[in-house]
């Protein structure tokens, strides 16, 4: 069987892909580009494609099928990026690939310990051989009501490695876990708003949460709120959260994803003019810790991405019970 990779990696993905292509009996091709309308005719012949966050849309979506892909299985939880109506609407089917929870588990109380010792003032400070007190004082984060929304694989590890900490756990998910309950107590989230003074974020971005952190939400948080996403950019309205930061009403924020992210992180950019204003004003906030959808990326999680995704396709071509497979 065939499967055609795009984005492909050689510094860090081709030993794993060579490997489980291997064991597998796949026959790989491949493509270090994302995929778009002019490249999509590598994958004539393939019925499989293998990509990463590129956005897929339905005219993309077409193309492929057209060419006869019919699958598109991404090496990524979120799959979000691709036009899911569109592949609906043809027959496509869709899958992701799964990893450990705990590469981005681990990153978000990174992101919550940076935020509230105030990491970004240290060590921007230090680097200036800037030694001095005022201003950096932190705060303990067992004395915090930490608001944990969304409870599927992250989230509950996100709540278990804070339950070593002593701070209170409020959780919000459509669906509730039991798992859950021995570290957290379910609240509404307007309870969450109101009570917590950490919010971290681990829900898929559906077109229901959109922008569910807008003005609204952040005018019915606590005064001096923390919010950490580690999940996605769409969550959050950026201006709004913008407009939160300046008011004082959100004291800092971690962001490892933000909003029209995609074409832009995993390049060097350095030598580019951006034309990313709100990202520039993020950044130039001293309380404010932006980094380029890090969070998944162990070594880890890059093996488990590749492995999966080959081992969906080739489930898929067995008509085997398939646990990647989204539709
Ligand atoms: C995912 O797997 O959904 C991620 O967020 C990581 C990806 C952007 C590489």
């Amino acid at each position: 069987m065939k499967i055609f990779v795009y984005s492909y990696r050689d510094f860090d993905e081709a030993a794993f892909f060579t490997k489980f292509a291997k064991e597998s009996g796949v026959e790989l091709g491949i493509c270090r580009d994302d995929p778009d309308m002019d490249n999509a005719a590598l994958a004539k012949g393939y019925p499989y494609i293998s990509i990463l966050t590129t956005k897929i849309d339905a005219e993309l979506v077409q193309r492929f099928y057209d060419l006869g892909v019919r699958m598109i299985s991404t090496r990524t939880v979120g799959y979000d990026h691709i036009d899911l109506a569109k592949a609906r609407e043809l027959g496509m089917h869709v899958g992701n690939a799964t990893y450990s929870p705990h590469c981005v588990a681990d990153y978000t109380v990174m992101l919550m310990l940076m935020c509230i010792r105030k990491m970004k003032r240290i060590m921007q400070r230090a680097e200036l051989n800037d030694f001095s007190l005022p201003g950096i004082q932190g705060r303990e984060l067992r004395n915090f009501t930490v608001g944990v929304i969304g409870t599927g694989k992250i989230g509950e590890t996100v709540i278990k490695n804070l339950s070593g900490f002593g701070c209170e756990i409020c959780a919000h998910d459509l669906y509730e876990k039991e798992s859950v309950r021995a570290y957290a107590k379910y609240a509404p989230l307007e309870e969450i708003y109101e009570k917590c003074d950490l919010i971290s974020l681990h829900m898929p971005l559906t077109k229901d949460n959109y922008h569910m952190i807008d003005e609204e939400a952040i005018r019915r948080m606590r005064e001096g709120t923390v919010l950490v996403n580690t999940a996605r950019g769409g969550l959050v309205d950026t201006r709004a959260l913008i407009n939160g930061i300046k008011s004082g009403k959100i004291a800092a924020a971690g962001l490892d994803v933000i909003e029209n992210e995609f074409g832009m992180y995993y390049f060097d950019r350095k030598s580019d003019i951006l034309d990313k204003e709100e990202l520039a004003i993020l950044r130039s906030f001293p309380n404010v810790i932006v980094t380029p959808h890090m969070a998944f990326y162990t070594d880890e999680s890059v093996s488990d991405m590749v492995k999966h995704s080959i081992q969906s396709c080739c489930l898929e071509e067995a008509g085997k019970e398939n646990p990647w497979k989204i539709f």
